[in-house]
């Protein structure tokens, strides 16, 4: 059909949302507007299931009403289509159970095509659905599909749950600039060149962290955004280049005050958008415990299997890789995997893999069969090992101990991580759980793999605790400086860093030897950051506050396993969007206006 002959909606007016039509419209007459589902042509009988965002309905016709049969005729799938018709019961045998409105159908008297569709590359209504290169390409009929407009509705009714919450505590929506100065979140920026003065870059605000500050140097007492943040780092199932915070702040506040404003939103939140009551106080874990515990700094607690300190049991091993690790101030941990004693040799092989890729050197496995022990180091371990093994790690007949000798942070991390594969693997983790909790006092500095020194674990903002602040000196030694902890906090869900904060520095004297403990000149602090400095010789109140990642916690809330499935227009593992083709080659001549000239790349 061609499009000039395509009608238009004069004389209709939507009066039902498909998905809305019910029982207690039979004998109405109805006019819809939606997409066509599906089409099945029985000859004497066409259906239609008609769909927009709240759902399918049923339209039927046949030669009683020759315009609609005639019209249905040419209607494919994705078409647009407007239908007047009448509601009826469906005859007796054939309501549709699964579909909410599933009792009726309607008789269409017109049926308008507004316009035609392409064959989609892929059936919307197939939730099995195509390959995700596809649908992110596509992602405009992606996001017709049920499950990514419910993500879409939960999304809204998430960010709407929040502004009715923070306003009505009085908190103000106030925005920052997006380009800006670098905001040192720990990763890279996107920088944006400037036509007027070349050779200068803005950044892409990584987040409002020093502008919400400034508000409070400003008086505006509370403050919060819903406000997107770019950063440049390495992507994963939680993490897209560009996303949105939740973004507090709040003058003369102390830890308790922050947590008491946020558990009181969480709780809204989950009770406005799922129904589900949330009870604070959320239990709150120090960092060295939940690292103890949990080998994570965000610790999944809806299962158990925690870490256990075994050091003691083996203080005495002639297994000389344990005696030895000990001996020279090493740990070992370990977990009991229930009911895993049966494994066969070909999995503690791969176990033994998964520990070594997650950085330990190997991993021993005991098996407590019934009525006999099994591990690689049988013939080294003694009776009262055996027993004392079991007492610590509570392993039970059936269950299978992996111990990891090392230093500490290798042993609870590499066992940190076994411990979230097998209980995914294991079905050991219960779905319906919202396992909130803080972690507090963490430390304030973390070395940084890649280049060896010392930065700030959150960022150079954050106070130190004040039994700490003797440490915060230039000269401190790495010893005093793993030993600082921070007025910080995350808020973890089930294994699931929803939102981090801090108390702030205040004072331009205590900054400034942050400033200096991670190794920044004066000059350069000065450069960087002196309007902060400056800000804070003009009455800075005391303040802390605290950002969530909001499509962090839409996922959670929508049960989604991946940021690409709440975020409309998300970006790959490549930082790429599929459908828009950016990043994109841009023209010479801009590159000119800006100053610019591209570097000759090998292979480019
Ligand atoms: P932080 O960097 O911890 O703190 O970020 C706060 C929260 O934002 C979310 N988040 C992300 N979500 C998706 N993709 C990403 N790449 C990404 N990075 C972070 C997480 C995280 O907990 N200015 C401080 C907050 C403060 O101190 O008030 C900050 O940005 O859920």
């Amino acid at each position: 059909m061609a499009k000039d002959t395509l009608s238009d909606m004069e004389g209709l007016k939507r009066s039902h949302y498909c998905g809305e039509v019910s029982v207690s419209d039979v004998g109405s007459d109805v006019v819809l507007m939606g997409w066509v589902n599906r089409k099945r042509d029985l000859g004497e009988l066409v259906f239609i299931d008609l769909r927009d965002r709240t759902g399918l309905v049923q339209i039927v016709t046949d030669r009683s009403s020759p315009g609609a049969f005639e019209a249905a005729q040419d209607v494919k799938s994705e078409y647009v289509l407007a239908v007047r018709g009448k509601v009826r019961k469906r005859a007796p045998g054939m309501e549709n159970a699964e579909m909410k409105t599933g009792a009726i159908e309607v008789a269409a008297e017109e049926i308008r095509i507004l316009n035609t569709a392409k064959t989609p590359p892929f059936y919307i209504w197939d939730d099995a659905g195509a390959d995700e290169v596809l649908r992110l390409k596509y992602r405009y009929l992606d996001l017709r599909r049920a499950p990514l407009q419910r993500n879409m509705e939960i999304y809204h009714r998430t960010s709407m749950a929040v502004r009715n919450y923070l306003s009505g505590r009085g908190f103000w929506d106030i925005q920052t600039p997006m380009m800006t100065r670098s905001t040192p979140e720990g990763a890279r920026d996107y920088l944006v060149p400037s036509r007027i003065d070349r050779g200068k870059f803005y950044a892409l605000a990584q987040s409002p962290q020093l502008f919400k500050q400034l508000f409070m140097v400003a008086g505006m007492d509370r403050y919060f955004q819903i406000v997107k943040c770019f950063r440049d780092e390495d992507l994963r199932y939680d993490r897209q280049p560009e996303f949105t915070q939740i973004d507090i702040e709040m003058s003369f506040a102390e830890e308790e005050d922050v947590w008491a404003e946020v558990e009181g939103l969480v709780a809204y939140v989950w009770r406005e958008v799922l129904g589900v009551e949330i009870k604070p106080p959320f239990p709150r874990l120090t960092y060295q415990e939940a690292m103890e515990r949990f080998g994570s700094d965000k610790p999944d607690t809806r299962f158990g299997m925690e870490i256990k300190d075994v050091t003691s049991v083996f203080s005495g091993s002639s297994f000389t890789v344990f005696r030895s690790t000990i001996d020279q101030g090493g740990t070992a941990r370990a977990i009991a995997v229930p009911g895993m004693a049966g494994a066969s040799r070909q999995e503690i092989e791969r176990l033994t893999e998964r520990a070594k890729i997650h950085g330990a050197k190997g991993l021993i496995t005991v098996a407590y069969q019934p009525g006999e022990v099994k591990s690689q180091i049988k013939k080294y371990l003694t009776d009262e090992e055996i027993s004392a093994l079991a007492r610590e790690t509570n392993a039970g007949e059936g269950d299978l101990v992996l111990i990891v000798a090392s230093d500490f942070d290798t042993a609870v991390t590499v066992l940190g991580r076994l411990r979230l594969e097998l209980a995914a693997k294991l079905g050991m983790i219960p779905r319906d759980r919202y396992n909130f909790l803080w972690i507090t006092a963490f430390p304030l500095l973390k070395i940084n793999e890649e280049t060896g020194r010392w930065e700030a674990a959150h960022h150079p903002f954050t106070s130190p605790r004040k039994e700490d602040l003797n440490k915060v000196r230039a000269d401190a030694t790495d010893e005093e400086k793993s030993k600082i902890r921070a007025r910080m906090y995350d808020l973890v869900m089930n294994g699931v860093e929803l939102a981090s904060g801090s108390i702030r520095i205040h004072r331009r004297d205590l900054q400034e030897k942050v400033f200096a403990l991670l190794g920044m000149s004066q000059e350069e602090a000065r450069r960087r950051f002196g309007f902060l400095l400056d800000a804070f010789e003009y009455g800075a109140p005391p303040h802390g506050g605290i950002a969530f990642g909001l499509d962090r916690m839409v996922m959670l809330l929508a049960g989604a396993e991946n940021l690409r499935e709440v975020i409309a227009f998300p970006k790959t593992a490549s930082a790429s969007c599929l459908m828009t083709e950016a990043p994109a080659e841009v023209d010479a001549e801009r590159l000119a206006e800006l100053g610019l000239v591209l570097a000759k790349e090998k292979g480019r």
